[in-house]
């Protein structure tokens, strides 16, 4: 753990437009510096950087975040060594956080690097002296080749295999690499016993976890190395080390269920596979291979798991699509998975297969029209229900239309018709506003990301309040917490600042980079850089802040009366009100009254 003070600190001491410049030429434009986005393929420029906010937008593709955000992003990066490498430029030492074995991170994170690559030889050594194990591999029908360029070993059947290689058995990195088990009585053992051992690689190549096998029919089939300092499931992808430059070469990435797909795939020449670690596919793994490639297969299971698999896939997708972007999903026949195909079938049946795999919105609008009886208003109308939230959360501007006009046919309704059912009209609007008031700057925007033109909504007082503490985060300190309502996510946000005001932690003071940073891993950092992203230049006008803050305030009072009053009234409807109920009611009608009459309020 790094101590959220030094993180705070870091940000503080960076400037993000420096960070990124080390990477990416950046031009300014107005109080902006703008580039091609790292992210996307694209000629003009969409990628923002604010040193105001010291946070990154791409209007293109939306990905954003602070300067700690960008290096995870663009190097592929962890949380813990991203700040390592920023304080590396920076020129600060990441210090201790005072728990034991966490100190020198470098130090300890290289030392579960070792232990896990000493492993993996130890395994491969095994395997050539294990007739079993080899048996079993030829008769899955892996050349001796591929295994060895896969790194695949085999765990000996046995409690305490590793005290071989490693002396220091009881040691705690073995523990924390998660290559050993410590029972409830304190015994020690192997983890990986008696199974074919298959090495995880990050993207530069490290060993930084194992999958297991087993030989018979034994459960589980196979094991994983639990999460560690060194591996998150979610974030990593079986053979994408080894993949990268096929995928480069084929001009896509194959994503499939198993470890097994992935090397027979590679055995038949298919170089270009890599698979999820037993976990769905993620938003994280689709960004990480768009930053490979443009192209995505995702080859699952014939069977009915490997079509859920692929519908959650797609899901998680959503938000990643761009439009330059291809997704598409090969579904096999039942009783294959990709492993078995490619056995059978061959190589050039296989590619034959992904180059005519389904588009992400032929298959969305298939099982969406399936889902529904479109011959009867009730079926209709369900498709609409069903595709709203699929359909709003496509990042594709263009092919979110043309998804939108697909439904819009088959419900028989018009675009507009089913653009207003999706409330994308109402809704866009108060996302990407500007604040209607002839108060702040606007500046120009780049590539406009897609917005119906309708009817816009008023912003939130909360929305208001919180985008003026983006700007001025130590306005925070001046806000009454019990006045914010929590029913929206914004006023959540709002009131987590405050609390962390409030128990004296000090305002982030390096902009909403620093801020989002504050809140990462909680619902609130989405919040928080989605107001960030709209408001993109659009900030308030530093003249008027004081102005609005006092006037928003003066707004959530006469809410926060205006309920009161409500509740009230409607207790007095039923006559249920008490002597000091009645009492209260009075003092708020006056305290509305003298609102008011400060002609601050006009519409309570
Ligand atoms: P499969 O059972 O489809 O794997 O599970 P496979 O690679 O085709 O296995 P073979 O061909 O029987 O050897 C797909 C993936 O799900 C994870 C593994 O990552 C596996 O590769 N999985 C499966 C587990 O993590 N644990 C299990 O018990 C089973
Ligand atoms: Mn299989």
């Amino acid at each position: 753990m790094i101590p959220q003070s030094f993180v705070q600190d870091l940000l503080a001491r960076v400037d993000i437009v420096d960070v990124i410049e080390r990477y990416l030429p950046l031009k300014k434009s107005g109080a902006n510096y703008f580039a091609c986005c790292p992210f996307h393929g694209e000629k003009s420029a969409s990628f923002s950087v604010s040193p105001s906010k010291q946070f990154y937008h791409c209007f293109g593709c939306g990905v954003h975040g602070s300067a700690i955000g960008f290096l995870m992003e663009y190097s592929g990066l962890g949380f813990v060594e991203a700040v390592k490498e920023l304080a590396n430029q920076a020129g600060l030492q990441v210090p201790d956080d005072g728990k034991p074995g966490q100190n020198a991170i470098d130090d300890s994170t290289a030392k579960l690097v070792d232990a896990m690559t000493e492993a993996a030889s130890f395994y491969r050594d095994q395997l050539k002296h294990s007739p079993e194990a080899i048996d079993y591999l030829k008769r899955r029908g892996l050349s001796g080749e591929v295994a060895s360029r896969f790194g695949i070993g085999f765990s000996p059947d046995e409690w305490q295999a590793l005290q071989r290689i490693f002396p220091d058995y009881q040691s705690k990195h073995l523990a924390e690499a998660g290559l050993v088990i410590d029972n409830d009585q304190g015994r020690r053992y192997d983890r990986f016993r008696h199974r074919i051992m298959f090495p995880i690689h990050d993207r530069r190549g490290r060993i930084i976890a194992f999958g297991g096998r087993v030989l018979d029919g034994g459960e589980p089939k196979y094991l994983n190395s639990p999460e560690t300092p060194l591996f998150e499931k979610g974030r990593e992808l079986y053979g994408l080390y080894l993949a990268q430059k096929a995928i480069r070469d084929a001009g896509f990435a194959l994503v499939v269920e198993g470890y097994m797909d992935v090397v027979a795939l590679a055995q038949f020449g298919v170089d270009n596979a890599v698979a999820t670690l037993g976990t769905a596919t993620t938003p994280h793994h689709i960004n990480t291979l768009l930053r490979h490639t443009d192209r995505i297969v995702f080859c699952f299971d014939g069977d009915a798991a490997g079509r859920r698999a692929a519908w959650r896939a797609l899901e998680n997708a959503l938000e990643a699509l761009r439009d330059d972007t291809t997704l598409a999903f090969l579904f096999l026949p039942a009783e294959h998975d990709p492993d078995s195909f490619v056995r059978k079938e061959g190589a050039e049946a296989f590619r034959k297969a992904a180059a005519s795999a389904s588009p992400l919105a032929s298959v969305l609008l298939l099982e969406l029209k399936e889902r529904c009886e479109l011959d009867t208003a009730e079926g209709r109308a369900r498709l609409i229900h069903e595709s709203r939230p699929l359909v709003t959360r496509i990042g594709a501007p263009m092919l979110r239309l043309q998804v939108i006009k697909s439904i819009a046919e088959a419900a028989e309704m018009t675009q507009t018709e089913v653009e207003l059912a999706f409330g994308l009209k109402p809704a866009a609007a108060p996302q990407r506003q500007s604040f209607p008031k002839p108060d702040f700057k606007r500046g120009q925007r780049r590539t406009e990301p897609f917005r119906p033109q309708g009817r816009r909504k008023p912003p939130s007082t909360i929305g208001t309040l919180l985008r003026l503490i983006l700007q001025h985060p130590e306005r925070a300190t001046r806000l009454p917490i019990d006045l914010i309502p929590d029913d929206s996510a914004e006023g959540r946000a709002m009131i987590a600042i405050i609390d962390l005001v409030s128990l004296g932690e000090p305002v982030p003071a390096g902009g909403l980079g620093a801020l989002i940073e504050r809140f990462r891993d909680t619902p609130h950092e989405e919040t928080l850089a989605r107001l960030g992203t709209e408001q993109d230049e659009s900030e308030f006008d530093e003249s008027v802040i004081e102005i609005l803050f006092e006037d928003t305030l003066r707004k959530l009072q006469s809410d926060a009366i205006a309920r009161e009053i409500t509740e009230l009234l409607e207790l007095s409807k039923q006559g249920a009100l008490s002597t000091s109920d009645r009492h209260r009611l009075s003092e708020l009608l006056l305290e509305k009254r003298n609102l008011a009459s400060a002609g601050k309020v006009a519409d309570l």
